[in-house]
């Protein structure tokens, strides 16, 4: 048994020894030259002149290239061939390159490129989202609209209703590994890069389109990130792009890593949104219906901005079931960093949407928050007697048994949130803590606590069906090792362990004879980004194919010579059972070997049975659903906001788990940056469009002071009723929402202040604290 054992991480000795090797670390050729953007000094305009004779004098210039000294494509866009490496006469954001020096040294490099002195014809920059509806800026002709019945005949004969406005910061990815690529030139013009990047085959297209070179002549490889969080699904393009053009024009091998201030000047981070909501609602705290208008900021390129505002849409439900709903989704374009993929990709964001609605119901009706969000839960599944038959919590009225739709019309057959949600109250005490913090509260007067349940309900599939593919490539050698490698990259969340593992498995043998190499556009071609948190799901299955097809050659060479039946072959415990015959998995590799048995298979997967129509918001985007649950007890200091997470407790559902170890670290991080999101962590842009929270001393991330004192967390180990390698779930973002209860709970510790529903806007930090307070108070 190879799955399902909580082992260690495999790089886990490298990481902390310091052996492993990110592409700062990689040996470089003598000659090897580094790369800096000079950037832009405002939000928007046009560059009327650029004087760069300084930057080209200053010591260990090499070269100063700009837009007109690229031989081919000038574009580094995931898509929309609207972001061009280099500015070409219009600035878009403070910070956007304008010209790239290559240097000796890399700190020759950054100091030149500070030495410019640019031109500009300044216009008045677009930077909030209040600016772009005032100027209508936004992608795409006008907002997207999905519906689901008739929403405002629903909201007008509600007999209650709530309308409020929810803000949401960005979020800096903040990897420990900044942005990074190293570029080869190779014979004959080809170029290997080495690039800390989730998607290398993206890489390998925009270096090939940047050198007019067929994708054949490119090769990206990588071995893994120091932490990727989406922040490096496309935002590597630049440096590759930049390092692989300036490598062709100098004969030399090029390096570029960003500094860490330049890294959050220059790249994307999570969208920032602001959602308002209309909601309708019986006397027991049941929605009748829900109006939400999201709007984003995209900043000024598209990226990912498309899909990331659909999947805030499909997450506007989170986990509750809406009769009627309308979602207007405005996706505005402003002069910021383009904003980017980040964990969970927009679900959060949509998620915190209906959280809020949740809370405001409570608020309004007196009620216990969890109660009504009970209440509001999908019909529970019991596969026996169908949809809508299972047990509802928090109310009396049972549901009416028709399958339940989102607001996209897909039913939802596997919700298993009522009984999860149970197992936590119980195993979190909820109630009787709830109690006490009231009567502590009663009591207090600058001192009050909050506690907050927040489910999760995660749709696993991309939302552009047809990156839902996946490759891989085993070679068995004949000594009985095995070669494994596939699409998918590592980031530090486990995806190569867990893969090795299904493979350990499929061959009968032990995890450490499987050796894990580094992600390789030239071994397996057309991969996917890792990302949707889909890693384990797509490339497990696509490594289970290849190890199945060398196991049945080897089965079948060995019946042939044994007498028997290839059904009759075991692989086992690194034994290989024929008949009543028992060899080694070596001796059976070595025999298949010597009768000149292929040895070496590519295996291939697709997700099955999705579909859907993302104009109109109907149909099946997702595979399944991964689940969760957390419960966030905090207290807040009233007269300074300041604030601390006492406990959490989580539930955790990531079907039956590869690997419960790994599981659990994805489900402790993904909290803890998800509670960041929400409370720490501030980005501000001054007046002029410049980020002033370039760097650690102003952009508070969690540090290991801020993990709750209290920190328990469980998998909820059933199988994935969905047909997924081992029946295991995708665990990457899903717990990443669960930092939402974070935020709910010093919601409801400012409640404790006064009447008034305080309107906690996010991030919480300490003055946004202060300041629902004194709203609470009112
Ligand atoms: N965990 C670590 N340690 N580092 C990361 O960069 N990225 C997250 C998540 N967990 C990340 C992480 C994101 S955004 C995604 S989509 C998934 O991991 C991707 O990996 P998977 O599909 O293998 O889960
Ligand atoms: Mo994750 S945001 O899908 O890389």
């Amino acid at each position: 048994m190879s799955v399902a054992k909580p082992l260690p991480h495999d790089a886990a000795a490298l990481h902390v020894t310091g052996a492993a090797r990110y592409i700062d670390d990689i040996p470089t050729p003598a000659g090897t030259l580094h790369l800096a953007f000079g950037t832009a000094q405002i939000a928007c305009g046009t560059i009327r002149a650029m004087n760069l004779e300084k930057v080209r004098s200053a010591p260990g210039v090499v070269a100063v290239l700009t837009a007109d000294d690229l031989p081919f494509a000038n574009d580094v866009s995931p898509s929309a061939h609207d972001e061009p490496l280099l500015a070409t006469g219009q600035v878009h954001y403070f910070g956007q390159p304008l010209f790239l020096v290559v240097a000796h040294s890399h700190l020759a490099a950054r100091k030149a490129a500070t030495l410019a002195s640019v031109d500009y014809a300044e216009d008045t920059p677009i930077l909030t989202i209040d600016d772009a509806i005032a100027a209508d800026s936004r992608f795409e002709d006008g907002p997207r609209v999905w519906t689901k019945g008739d929403v405002d005949s629903a909201l007008n004969t509600s007999p209650h209703r709530v309308r409020g406005t929810i803000n949401m910061g960005g979020q800096e990815h903040f990897y420990l590994e900044g942005q990074a690529a190293l570029a080869l030139p190779q014979e004959g013009g080809d170029m290997v890069v080495h690039s800390s990047t989730q998607h290398p085959t993206e890489i390998q297209h925009k270096v090939a389109e940047a050198l007019g070179l067929p994708m054949h002549g490119v090769r990206c490889e990588v071995r893994r990130m120091g932490g990727g969080f989406g922040g490096k699904e496309s935002q590597g393009n630049a440096l590759a792009v930049g390092c692989a053009v300036a490598a062709r024009l100098t004969g030399k091998p090029c390096k570029m890593r960003y500094d860490r201030d330049d890294d959050m000047m220059i790249t994307g981070k999570r969208h920032d949104f602001r959602i308002a909501y209309d909601a309708g609602f019986d006397g027991e705290g049941r929605l009748t219906g829900v109006d939400f208008t999201q709007m984003t900021r995209c900043g000024w390129a598209l990226d990912l901005s498309i899909p990331v505002a659909d999947r805030a849409m499909l997450h506007a439900d989170n986990a509750y079931h809406l009769p009627a709903a309308r979602i207007t989704s405005h996706r505005f374009k402003t002069n910021t960093q383009s904003a980017t993929a980040f964990r969970g990709f927009g679900g959060p964001q949509g998620v915190l949407g209906i959280e809020r609605v949740m809370d405001h119901i409570a608020a309004e009706l007196g009620l216990d928050p969890v109660i009504v969000r009970q209440r509001n839960y999908y019909a529970a599944m019991d596969a026996a007697k169908g949809p809508g038959t299972g047990k509802r919590f928090g109310g009396e009225h049972s549901p009416k048994p028709t399958t339940q739709t989102t607001p996209y019309h897909m039913p939802v057959k596997d919700f298993i949130l009522h009984e999860m949600t149970e197992a936590l109250l119980t195993s979190s005490n909820y109630h009787a803590r709830r109690a006490a913090i009231a009567e502590w509260n009663a009591g207090q007067e600058v001192l009050k606590k909050g506690i907050a349940l927040s489910p999760v309900k995660f749709g696993i599939s991309f939302t552009l069906t047809h990156l839902n593919q996946a490759g891989a490539l085993v070679h068995v050698y004949q000594d009985g090792s095995v070669h494994m490698n596939h699409g998918g990259t590592e980031m530090g969340q486990g995806l190569f362990q867990k893969v090795a593992q299904v493979a350990a498995h499929r061959f009968g043998i032990d995890v450490a004879a499987v050796k894990i190499t580094a992600t390789d556009t030239g071994k397996v071609p057309n991969t996917s980004a890792t990302a949707a948190s889909s890693g384990t799901d797509l490339n497990g299955m696509a490594v289970a194919n290849a190890c199945d097809i060398i196991r049945e050659r080897i089965a079948n060479c060995l019946a042939e010579l044994h007498q028997t039946q290839a059904e009759n072959v075991r692989f086992e415990d690194g034994q290989v059972f024929v008949g009543d015959r028992q060899m080694t998995f070596t001796e059976a590799a070595q025999t298949a070997y010597l009768n000149r048995v292929s040895l070496s298979a590519t295996g291939f997967y697709k997700t099955p049975d999705l579909a859907w129509d993302r104009i109109k918001g109907t149909g099946t985007p997702f595979f399944y659903f991964a689940q969760g649950a957390a419960v966030t007890e905090v207290v807040i200091d009233t007269l300074t906001g300041e604030n601390r997470i006492l406990r959490t407790d989580i539930l955790h559902d990531a079907g039956a788990s590869l690997n419960p170890a790994l599981d659990i670290g994805q489900v402790e991080g993904g909290y803890v940056q998800g509670a960041g999101w929400l409370t720490t962590e501030e980005l501000v842009w001054d007046e002029k469009g410049r980020l002033r929270t370039h760097a650690p001393a102003t952009y508070k991330i969690p540090a290991c002071s801020d993990r709750p004192d209290i920190f328990n967390i469980a998998l909820w180990d059933q199988p994935n009723p969905a047909q997924t390698i081992y029946r295991s779930k995708a665990v990457g973002e899903p717990p990443f929402m669960l930092g939402t209860s974070a935020f709910l709970a010093l919601s409801d510790a400012v409640a404790a202040c006064g009447s008034a529903f305080p309107d906690l806007q996010a991030p919480a930090t300490a003055e946004e604290v202060l300041r629902a307070v004194k709203r609470a108070r009112t």
